[in-house]
């Protein structure tokens, strides 16, 4: 396999998205996430459309052993990884003491422990070949607290914070690490998050659009990548660093909150 690109949360949204875009560049995939039939089928388009490889890796990421069980078999199959996607991740809405506390542990797994472990695991192979390029995808949601998904703005603010302090760590080593940071987007993921009934969800930037911009951001090597918001909503997060938190939180929490 050659210019492999590793995806997690591939079998739908942003991360089948990128799939697409990397296999039309004629880049080799490792397409990871729970549903097999979704990721068999999008191998047998991609494959025969633009006459890649993709190798289908059935895994939950919130399984403590999966980060490891997927580099450990890559490694057994000498396939190379010269970009990874840490794209996998949810959501999900409600007062933190009343969420399920199993889920809200979930989600701290896959957008938080799965992500840093797949960082960990492949980051020293590219910087021996001093080659490769990381995307992780956060949220515009990391650039603010998030009262009603505080479990979830949470995790984003890490996995921002993490990617560009290991861009700068690694300055000059020929590895990149560039975070993608949509705002609402039209994939399966308000009805997973529960919030498909929030004002933020009424209007959605395409899958197509975000996955681009994320994707040439990556190539490019930017820092972070904000991207489908509209002017307006550009304009209102420019000032979120301005304004008190109070004012910023008290008007999340209405997004939030579904009608
Ligand atoms: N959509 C938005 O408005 C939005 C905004 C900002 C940031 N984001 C971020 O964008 C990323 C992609 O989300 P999306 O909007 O494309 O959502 P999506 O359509 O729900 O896709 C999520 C992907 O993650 C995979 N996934 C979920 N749980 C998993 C697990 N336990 N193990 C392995 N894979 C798992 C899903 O596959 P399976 O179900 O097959 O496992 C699916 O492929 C997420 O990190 C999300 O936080 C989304």
């Amino acid at each position: 396999m050659q210019n492999t690109a590793l995806i997690t949360g591939a079998s739908a949204g942003i991360g089948r998205e990128l799939a697409i875009i990397h296999a039309e560049k004629g880049g080799d995939l490792v397409v990871v996430a729970r549903r097999q039939e979704q990721l068999e089928d999008l191998k047998a388009e991609l494959e025969s459309r633009h006459g890649i490889k993709v190798r289908v890796l059935v895994f939950d990421l919130t399984d403590r052993g999966a980060p490891s069980a997927v580099y450990q078999q890559l490694k057994d199959e000498d396939i190379e990884i010269e970009i990874l996607i840490n794209n996998a991740g949810f959501g999900g809405v409600g007062k933190f003491h009343q969420r399920d506390w199993n889920e809200d542990l979930a989600m701290i797994h896959l957008n938080v422990l799965a992500l840093t472990e797949l960082t960990r695991l492949f980051l020293p192979d590219m910087i021996t070949r001093r080659s490769g390029k990381i995307l992780n995808v956060s949220s515009t949601a990391s650039l603010m607290p998030g009262p009603l998904q505080a479990v979830y703005f949470a995790t984003k603010a890490f996995v921002t914070s993490l990617s560009n302090a290991l861009a700068y760590e690694l300055r000059g080593t020929g590895v990149t690490v560039s975070a993608l940071l949509p705002g609402a987007t039209g994939t399966e993921f308000a009805r997973v998050s529960g919030m498909e009934r929030s004002p933020l969800f009424q209007k959605t930037a395409s899958a197509r659009r975000v996955a681009e911009e994320g994707y040439n951001g990556m190539l490019s090597g930017r820092l972070n990548i904000i991207s489908g918001l509209s002017l307006w909503q550009r304009f209102r997060l420019a000032f979120v660093p301005l304004l008190p938190k109070s004012i910023v939180m008290s008007e999340v929490k209405k997004l939030q909150q579904t009608r």
